[in-house]
């Protein structure tokens, strides 16, 4: 800001404040400290006003008013150029003196945010850096790496996998056996750093409506070992053929599925994210299907994802109770 708009601000802050106080004060002159029944001597339609003094502690909380603006105005940037004096906010890093982005000092809402990075950075790189050189299998196995996990994973990935990491309709489980990409360290920590985007292509143009029914069906039978519904009208035999040639291309000749395309292992029911009632199998083989994990790279870091691919890494490999196996 130039000279002349600092200058003006200030003037027209300050003024406006000196001339509020200046009005405050000036009406109060004169007037007795109680009450009176004087009117100001003017009527409106008949209606009187007492000349009276100001409520005591109306004036006393106008005055606390303009004692707060100037000391907001004294420690907050308020007056054209004027930086404010608040502590702490010459340096984003005290101890290194490490500039604010902007090269300024003083207290900004920017400067605010810079320092409080600075400060978090301080306190976790060190941590974090020590996790990063270690193999994601040993991070898992860290208390502490894996409460950081825990964090990480429920304010950025529980709004789709749960935040008990079971998944939902259209998300995957990230605690059982079951992986779509890999379940080893490396694969882990690949889906969450790049991403991942399953890509189930739609058939139903290919097969036709009796076609779709046909595979479902065999998917069903076959590779699930489930029982068809009654008024399937589908031929399981025919939707081998159909498997044989189309599907095990992406899912492989048992259907156990292929990691490198994310096409998931059909004998697993209990593992399919797009429900796996005939109706439903109808619909992902006749509409496909597209599910797609969004990379974490730019957004977490690799340190935060190593940390958050130990804790994913552990969740499968945890002794868990009976019950809930
Ligand atoms: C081009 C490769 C490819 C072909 C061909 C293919 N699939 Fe898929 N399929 C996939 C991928 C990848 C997914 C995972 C989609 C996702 O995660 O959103 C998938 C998902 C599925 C699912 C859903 C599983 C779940 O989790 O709900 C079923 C069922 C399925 N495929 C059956 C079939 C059948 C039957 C055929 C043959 C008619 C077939 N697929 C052909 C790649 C393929
Ligand atoms: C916007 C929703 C969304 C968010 C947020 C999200 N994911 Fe995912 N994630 C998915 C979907 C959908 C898939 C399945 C992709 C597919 O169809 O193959 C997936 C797949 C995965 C996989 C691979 C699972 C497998 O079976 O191979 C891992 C690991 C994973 N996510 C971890 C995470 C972690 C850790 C986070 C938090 C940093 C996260 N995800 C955040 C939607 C999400």
């Amino acid at each position: 800001m130039s000279t002349f708009w600092s200058l003006y601000i200030a003037v027209l802050t300050l003024g406006t404040i000196i001339a509020m106080l200046w009005l405050l004060l000036s009406t109060r002159k004169g007037q007795p400290d109680e009450p009176t029944d004087e009117t100001v001597g003017h009527t409106f339609d008949g209606i009187e006003e007492y000349d009276n003094p100001l409520p005591r502690w109306w004036f006393y909380l106008f005055l606390a008013t303009i004692v707060f603006a100037l000391g907001y105005l004294l420690l907050y940037p308020g007056l054209g150029n004027w930086q404010g004096l608040l502590p702490g906010y010459e340096y984003r890093d005290q101890d290194s003196k490490t500039q604010f982005s902007d090269g300024q000092q003083g207290w900004t809402s920017v400067h605010e945010w810079e320092r409080e990075v600075a400060n978090a950075e301080a306190r976790y790189g060190p941590l974090f850096a020590r996790y990063a050189a270690m193999p994601v299998e040993e991070v898992a196995k860290d208390p502490q790496a894996l409460k950081i996990g825990a964090r990480l994973f429920a304010s950025n990935c529980s709004v789709c996998h749960g935040s008990d990491a079971k998944g939902a309709y259209g998300f995957p489980n990230l605690t059982d056996a079951d992986w779509r990409w890999g379940g080893d360290a490396q694969s882990i920590k690949t889906s969450i750093l790049a991403g991942r985007m399953g890509v189930m292509p739609a058939l139903g143009g290919v097969l036709g409506e009796q076609g779709v029914r046909d595979v479902a069906a065999y998917v069903l039978t076959q590779l699930d070992a489930r029982a068809l519904p009654e008024d399937a009208k589908a031929d399981p035999v025919a939707g081998q053929k159909t498997f044989a040639s189309l599907c095990v291309a992406c899912h492989g000749p048992e259907g156990k599925g292929m990691p490198i395309l994310g096409a998931p292992d059909l004998t697993h029911p209990n593992a399919f994210i797009y429900g796996s009632s005939y109706a439903q199998l109808q619909q992902t083989i006749r509409d496909g299907r597209q599910g797609q994990m969004p990379a974490q790279q730019a957004l977490q870091g690799n340190d935060r994802v190593h940390i958050l691919a130990a804790y994913v890494y552990s969740l499968s490999r945890q002794e868990q109770p009976a019950e809930s196996r």
